[in-house]
């Protein structure tokens, strides 16, 4: 006699949603073969069909792929209230109301995935919740946001930001309102969940300070190519100083750093300890199937007996004026002694400089540099005196850089 179906109830049916029951039933006879009870979905709630206590009542596991915060965090709440496990793909929800639902998950010992919410495909939620749970990270890279990976990697190839933006649109990489992709609010979500799992803190998305891709302009790209670096949107998570630091913001990359191959719409995580050195997980970050299918492996995950809630959360500080490396990138007149006035300025500020690249161009001349590590705040002090000089013709441009090479 076969077990039982594992009956799922399926909340949204949308492109992750559709996605995932065109695959679940493909993959039902092979996942049964394995674990013993075939996955089958008992019921489909949309804003036109269904209705969430029937399906509630006729499931034991609740999958929850319509995004949003209500009423997905209430139906969440009240699936593990009545002690069903779930799976969510909810970046939002996942960010802004994680420790309630881990919480809740814990007091009600039921089991809460969330593969999708993170980098899509790329299974770094599991590698951090199962493979390293016992290794103490010291910081995350993550390039988690494919829009913005697209839209920076057609600028390299010489696009402008509207160009760039409209090609991910025609392509479907961008949605008809790009804001928040482009403003790195998306990144920041996901940033805020890695960084909890990595840390045990609890880190919301309003916690995490970010710096979208608009502002940033195709000439800096060319002067940072001399200089051997390339421009990605980075989601950092790091500890430091006994406190913690998460941010998103533009940064350039030297070329052994492993995010630095990672280009087009794909997503890509790296997890440095001193255990481990790095470890870097790369893949598609969105798309109906690549999601759909990192959500039946959480359904598959549950099946087994999977991961627990993360343990409730630790204290730690939340830094703000972290050092970083920065590229500097001046317009000034050209004319003598403008270079040591520059020098004397950041010297001042304890910003020393580790290369530069000078272009004259007529009248004016490009000061194109990188620094070595400083607080932010230390360089707009900078950046603030050196805007007073008559020289200096438009606004300096700072973007940070990531020094750390592997390999
Ligand atoms: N798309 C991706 O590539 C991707 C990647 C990673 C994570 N995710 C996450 O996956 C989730 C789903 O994304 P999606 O792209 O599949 O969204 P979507 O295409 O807009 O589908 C959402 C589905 O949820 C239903 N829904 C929304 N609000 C509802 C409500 N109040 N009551 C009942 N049903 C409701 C919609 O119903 P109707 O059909 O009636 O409109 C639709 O079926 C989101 O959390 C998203 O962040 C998506």
């Amino acid at each position: 006699m076969s077990a039982e179906p594992l009956r799922i109830g399926l909340l949204g049916h949308g492109t992750v949603g559709a996605a995932f029951a065109e695959l679940l039933d493909e993959r039902a006879e092979e996942i049964e073969r394995f674990n013993g009870r075939r996955p089958v979905i008992t019921g489909v709630l949309t804003r036109s069909r269904g209705e969430f206590a029937q399906i509630l009542d006729g499931a034991e596991l609740i999958v929850e792929v319509m995004g949003g915060i209500e009423p997905a965090r209430t139906y969440l709440l009240e699936a593990m209230r009545a002690g069903r496990d779930v799976v969510s793909a909810n970046k939002q929800l996942l960010s802004q109301h994680g420790e309630e639902l881990f919480e809740l998950a814990r007091e009600q010992d039921v089991r809460l995935r969330f593969e999708a919410a993170v980098a899509g495909a790329v299974p770094v939620v599991r590698l951090l919740e199962e493979s390293l749970a016992a290794t103490p990270i010291e910081r995350i890279h993550g390039i988690v946001n494919g829009t913005t990976n697209y839209i920076l990697s057609e600028m390299a190839r010489g696009s402008t930001y509207p160009q760039a933006l409209a090609q991910a649109q025609r392509l479907g990489y961008a949605e008809a309102d790009p804001s928040d992709d482009v403003s790195g609010r998306d990144a920041a979500a996901k940033m805020a969940i890695l960084a909890r799992l990595a840390f045990g803190a609890p880190v919301h998305l309003q916690d995490v300070s970010y710096e979208g891709i608009e502002h940033l302009r195709s000439d800096d790209m060319e002067y940072a190519r001399e200089l051997g670096l390339g421009l990605k949107l980075i989601g950092t998570a790091e500890r430091r100083d006994g406190g913690l630091s998460v941010r998103v913001y533009p940064a350039f990359l030297y070329a052994g750093h492993p995010l630095s191959s990672v280009s087009g719409p794909f997503n890509a995580v790296t997890v440095e300890s001193e255990a481990i050195t790095e470890i870097t997980m790369s893949g598609p970050g969105a798309g109906g199937l690549q999601t759909a299918s990192a959500v039946l492996g959480d359904v598959v995950s549950v099946m087994t007996g999977g991961a627990r809630p993360p343990a409730p959360p630790l204290a730690l500080q939340l830094l703000e004026d972290v050092p970083s490396a920065f590229y500097l990138h001046l317009d000034v007149t050209d004319e003598p002694g403008v270079l040591a006035a520059v020098t004397r300025v950041l010297g001042e500020q304890d910003v020393s400089i580790r290369s530069v690249v000078q272009r004259g161009l007529g009248e004016r001349a490009r000061l194109v540099m990188v620094t070595h590590p400083v607080p932010e705040s230390r360089l707009r002090a900078a950046i603030a005196q050196l805007q007073r000089f008559e020289f200096v013709r438009s606004i300096p441009r700072s973007i940070c850089v990531i020094e750390e090479e592997f390999g």
